[in-house]
């Protein structure tokens, strides 16, 4: 049968809520999630209706602890688990709790904000919010460190290729692992950098956004340990939509990294690589000034699967 996917290779949009939901033991959760399947689709599908140039979206995914909490089907997607923490010798990503996740993308933050009024007031009498970020296009899509974030995702019949799972688990095909982390940046000592020290830590030029040729481009910068290959050479891609938040006046500025992957031993290489180094102790200069706050995997199972949770 053919499986529609949720809308996890939609390009970035303007706008974006972030949720993440712990889930309470009690009678009336296995109903509201029932009715929250049925909602995640219906709004899908109204956003689509009403404002069909918005490119609006609402993918939800589900982790480990929340797929045995509700009794979804067995076996569960192959690689689902709870995320471990990967410890190097200077920087952790660290693993935190999280049961459901919701992304909401729209080019007008109305319609994320009334998405996101939607499913929390179905939610609230069965679970807490843990995280609630409202992330936003800044510039040319740069991240908050300066630097245009999101160049080297994969296009065309890659995205899909790279975002979601194929024929190597047929029960769970079309959906996708979602990777996520909050990162908050140490202004200060990033801004204590030349540019010139700053494109070093990255890879690639501030201004123009050029990637560094191997020869001067650091071993330990961020795009030299993210960029990584399989047992053949061929290069290993995940979908990426990181989004900058802040508060100015509370000078809190920070990067929700969110990723897309039709495996997650692809995401869990690259941060190997950031986190311990390659080789170990060549971690990433990245990390110097960006602290990894919550670090949580979950399964976007496709649009049908939500249908037949739904009840
Ligand atoms: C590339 C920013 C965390 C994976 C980049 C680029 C920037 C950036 C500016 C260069 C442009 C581009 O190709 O997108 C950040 C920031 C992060 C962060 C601000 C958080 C503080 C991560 C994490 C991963 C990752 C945690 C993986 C688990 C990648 C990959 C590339 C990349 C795969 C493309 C490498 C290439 O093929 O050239 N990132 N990133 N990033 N990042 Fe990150």
């Amino acid at each position: 049968m053919n499986q529609e996917s949720q809308n996890v290779t939609d390009y970035p949009n303007s706008n974006t809520i972030f949720m993440v939901w712990k889930l309470q033991e009690g009678p009336q959760l296995k109903k509201i999630f029932q009715q929250l399947c049925a909602l995640v689709l219906n709004l899908n599908n109204s956003v689509f209706n009403r404002f069909p140039d918005s490119r609006a979206s609402c993918i939800m995914a589900i982790g480990y602890e929340a797929w045995k909490k509700l009794d979804l089907p067995t076996p569960l997607p192959k690689e689902l688990a709870n995320f471990e923490e990967i410890k190097g010798v200077k920087h952790t990503a660290v693993a935190t709790p999280g049961d459901l996740h919701f992304h909401l993308r729209a080019d007008n933050k109305s319609i994320c904000f009334d998405m996101a009024i939607e499913i929390s007031k179905l939610l609230s009498s069965v679970a807490e919010s843990i995280l609630e970020i409202h992330g936003f296009k800044y510039w040319d899509a740069r991240s908050i460190l300066g630097f245009v974030d999101g160049t080297e995702n994969p296009h065309g019949e890659d995205r899909d290729y790279f975002a979601k799972v194929g024929d190597e688990d047929l029960t769970y095909k079309g959906g996708s692992y979602l990777f996520v982390q909050k990162y908050l940046h140490n202004m200060d000592a990033w801004k204590g950098l030349s540019t010139d020290e700053q494109e070093k830590v990255i890879g690639r030029s501030k201004e123009n956004d050029i990637e560094m040729s191997d020869s001067v481009k650091p071993s330990n910068s961020h795009i030299a340990l993210a960029n990584i290959e399989g047992e053949n050479g061929e290069e290993l891609k995940i979908v990426r939509d990181n989004m900058p938040f802040g508060n100015p006046s509370t000078n809190e500025f920070g990067t929700y990294f969110i990723a897309y992957a039709s495996t997650f031993t692809t995401v869990k290489k690259m941060l190997t690589n950031m986190f311990i180094g390659d080789p170990a102790g060549n971690y990433d200069r990245i990390l110097d000034f960006s602290t990894a706050k919550t670090g949580t995997l979950f399964f976007a199972p496709t649009r049908d699967m939500l249908d037949d949770f739904s009840g």
